[in-house]
């Protein structure tokens, strides 16, 4: 059934608002209670956008109906000069369900692209707006907001899997040492090492600014390898990106295939289980590595993200 003959609400019975302190909450709830697959606590959600170095307060929009005094939608934008000064990453775009179906998120999309000229931007990306993001592209799941980015012209090229880890078998502490590594929660003391040593071993990217955010958790929600000489040789890290997320992780080049990883992912399966989780979700795999965390310890696909883009014509 083609649905272009649905009621199209005036655009203009609505207020454009800018994300601030003021609203943050009520964004918020407007996100958990129209969001089928995705729920953040606030404290994430907030890191995500008002404590994000790089979110775009002119781009964000935030609608109100003129009746009412909360928010029923919203699309958040962030910016991220690393990557290109002239991109820019949606982080979230929600319609509340009662309004959906109407124009709604077309008109806002609309004032958005005219922004986004404005402000000279070349390419929108619904994708991983490294090093603080949330999802890595759209849940396949949500199919309303997948036809309706690909209705307005965005278009995917790739999947990305995230796996689900069952955390039933886990029901024992890992060992605290094992061949002479020990295995330990970041303290305060190791926190520039530990960050030292992700930058030297992998300087292209930006794990060691993703694994920051986990120290500044209580408690910080990073482990770390050790040999007899006390230097780091691994870290893995969990919750960063939301409650229960696993990554990034490493270890030396010179000492894989020892186990040294396997014993740092089961010490972060034991913290997230300790805080009454029942799953973690181990982000952006790829490749045979799949295969590996499926073969030790049971983990499936799920979800599957499909980063979109949309080049903006002038
Ligand atoms: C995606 C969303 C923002 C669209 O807002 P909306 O105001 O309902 O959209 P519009 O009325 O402007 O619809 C525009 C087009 O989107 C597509 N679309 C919208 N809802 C759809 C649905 N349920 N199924 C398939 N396509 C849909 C259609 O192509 C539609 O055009 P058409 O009706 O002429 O075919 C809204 O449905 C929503 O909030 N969904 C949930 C999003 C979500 O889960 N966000 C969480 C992650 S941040």
């Amino acid at each position: 059934m083609k649905g272009n003959n649905h009621k199209i609400l005036p655009f203009n019975n609505f207020n454009i608002k800018e994300i601030s302190k003021d609203n943050i909450l009520n964004i918020h709830q407007l996100f958990e209670k129209n969001s089928r697959f995705f729920s953040l606590p606030f404290d994430y959600f907030q890191r995500g956008t008002l404590e994000d170095d790089g979110l775009d307060r002119n781009l964000s929009l935030i609608l109100y109906d003129q009746k009412e005094d909360r928010p029923i939608a919203a699309v958040l934008v962030v910016r991220r000069k690393e990557i290109d000064e002239k991109y820019c990453f949606f982080k979230g775009y929600v319609v509340s369900a009662q309004y959906r179906r109407q124009g709604l998120g077309s008109k806002m999309f609309s004032e958005l692209v005219k922004r986004l000229r404005e402000d000279g931007i070349t390419q929108i990306i619904y994708g991983p707006s490294v090093p603080n993001y949330w999802q890595p592209g759209v849940d396949i799941r949500d199919t309303s907001l997948y036809f309706f980015l690909k209705r307005h012209g965005f278009k995917s090229s790739r999947a990305i899997y995230n796996l689900t880890v069952p955390l039933n078998t886990i029901n024992k502490e890992p060992a605290k040492e094992k061949d002479g590594y020990i295995f330990e929660r970041v303290l305060p003391n190791d926190f520039n090492k530990t960050i030292e040593f992700i930058k030297k071993l992998f300087p292209n990217n930006t794990w060691a600014d993703e694994v920051k955010f986990s120290l500044k958790l209580q408690p910080p929600t990073t482990f770390i390898a050790k040999n007899e000489t006390m230097e780091i040789v691994g870290w893995a890290t969990h919750s960063q990106f939301f409650p229960g997320s696993f990554g990034p992780t490493g270890v030396e080049p010179s000492i894989r295939g020892k186990g040294i990883g396997t014993k740092l992912f089961l010490w972060c399966l034991w913290d997230i289980k300790q805080k009454g989780l029942d799953t973690c979700e181990i982000m952006w795999v790829e490749g045979d590595t799949i295969k590996f965390y499926s073969k030790a310890t049971g983990a499936y696909i799920s979800p599957i993200y499909y980063p979109m883009y949309k080049k903006i014509k002038y």
